[in-house]
């Protein structure tokens, strides 16, 4: 077996003095499980923080110009990143491929850790930090896929609408947009400068999962992000984007114009710097009724990917949207269902050509035992078992207090599975 890779990443102090050291191990020793190690009595002296990650690289990197779907397995089995791209390309796979929303974060104890050190925007902003989260759930339960870890709320902030964690859950933005001076202010051009953390986050992610494990980039919709713009944050019935629809076509076309233009730079600079698919977020879609749909948030979906200009795979997930005729014309490889709509019948209804992501409901991580998870996550495989294109997720994001061994037990199910 190759040697394994590790990496050492070095931090003084919270505002971040940064090396990130590469190396390989030479001999025997590390036995190939991950370890993370806490130098801080070691050599480097009074860095408060060291963290240690070692990542088994199961070869030598290698570019991706020579193997364009993923390395073969030494086993002869298809890799994961292999897996999960033809799945969104509704071709054959040996099993589907798994991964879930919001794998990265609060439910790993590794990444509580981090939080003891980082706030979560200082996380999302450094490349290094972001890597490590982004491995995190990948290193724990072998998920087909990692997620970038960053956020949808990046763009409005790159735009000129920060945000904040409010102490009592959720999160604010810096102000409101209230008329159209504050939609004038938002700044569209050079926004791809203010997220290069984002590219180079994915380049370092890139260059650790070395062509075995899939990288999807991600961003909001257009109208998930008017949502959280408008309201000023986080709310649980928000309603001033519907209203400003309703009131003000027009000018709720010109901030959807803003934003889609943003969407689409910030997807075009992922694509760029290497990620293998991206995932739109429309957490809001559902807000809208089926008959506003089109016109509130799928037309500008559609307009996103089509302004993406390149072939890789686009997951849409429109949380409690049932405008699929909207979402079937969208562009999208792949639809990621919410809890509430039977896999089955989406199996019946949607053409053979666009795959199908989801759908475990989340809540049932804190309600059955690793064991009822197991039937569970079999009932879905067996209702999609006939359908190439599907790719195993929740219907929405994971719980930040899921037990880890119902976790485990899902993805342990979905990998032994094998029709
Ligand atoms: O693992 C992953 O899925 C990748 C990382 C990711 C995060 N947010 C990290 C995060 C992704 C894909 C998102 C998307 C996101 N962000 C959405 C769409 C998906 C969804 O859940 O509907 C939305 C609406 C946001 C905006 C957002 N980010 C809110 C409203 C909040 C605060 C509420 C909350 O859940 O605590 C966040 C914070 C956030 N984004 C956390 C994480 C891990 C929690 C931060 C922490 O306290 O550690």
């Amino acid at each position: 077996m190759a040697a394994p890779l590790f990496i050492l990443i070095r931090v003084s102090g919270r505002h971040a003095d940064w090396r990130f050291v590469r190396g390989r191990e030479g001999g025997d020793g590390f036995p190939g499980s991950f370890r993370a190690l806490d130098l801080s009595q070691g050599t480097f002296g009074a860095a408060p923080l060291l963290l240690l990650s070692m990542i088994r690289a199961s070869g030598p990197y290698e570019k991706e110009s020579d193997h364009p779907e993923g390395l073969p397995d030494p086993s002869g089995a298809m890799t994961s990143r292999r897996r999960f791209m033809d799945a969104c390309r509704c071709r054959p796979v040996d099993r589907p491929p798994i991964w879930m929303m919001r794998q990265a974060g609060r439910c790993l104890p590794e990444y509580r850790a981090l939080k003891e050190n980082y706030p979560f925007l200082e996380l999302v902003r450094t490349p290094e930090l972001a890597t490590e989260v982004t491995l995190q759930p990948v290193r724990r339960f072998r998920f087909d896929a990692a997620i970038l870890f960053s956020d949808i709320l990046v763009v409005p902030e790159a735009m000129g609408q920060g945000y904040h964690f409010r102490d009592a859950g959720g999160i604010e933005m810096e102000f409101a947009i209230r008329e159209a001076a504050d939609i004038r202010r938002l700044s569209v051009d050079g926004i791809e400068e203010r997220l290069h953390y984002v590219s180079d986050a994915i380049r370092l992610v890139k260059r650790e999962l070395s062509q075995q494990t899939a990288l999807l980039g991600f961003a909001g919709s257009p109208w998930t992000l008017a949502n959280f713009m408008l309201e000023g944050g986080s709310t649980k019935t928000p309603a001033r984007a519907l209203e400003l629809r309703r009131a003000d076509e027009a000018l709720f076309c010109r901030l959807m114009t803003k934003l889609t233009d943003a969407v689409i730079r910030f997807l075009r600079q992922q694509i760029a710097a290497g990620v293998d698919a991206v995932q739109i977020f429309d957490s809001h879609g559902g807000r809208l009724t089926a008959e506003e749909f089109d016109t509130g948030s799928g037309r500008w979906i559609r307009e996103v990917i089509a302004g993406l200009e390149s072939d890789i795979p686009v997951i849409i997930f429109s949380k409690g949207t049932r405008d699929f005729h909207s979402l079937l014309r969208s562009g999208a490889n792949a639809i990621s269902l919410d809890s509430g709509f039977d896999l089955g019948e989406a199996s019946r209804i949607f053409p053979d050509d666009i795959a199908i992501q989801g759908n475990l409901d989340p809540q049932l991580l804190l309600a059955l035992t690793p064991e009822e998870l197991r039937v569970a996550t079999h009932g879905l495989l067996r209702k999609m078992d006939r359908r190439p294109g599907y790719i195993f997720n929740l219907g929405h994001g994971v719980p930040p207090t899921a037990p880890l061994e119902g976790i485990a037990s899902v993805v342990e199910t979905v990998r032994n599975y094998h029709g």
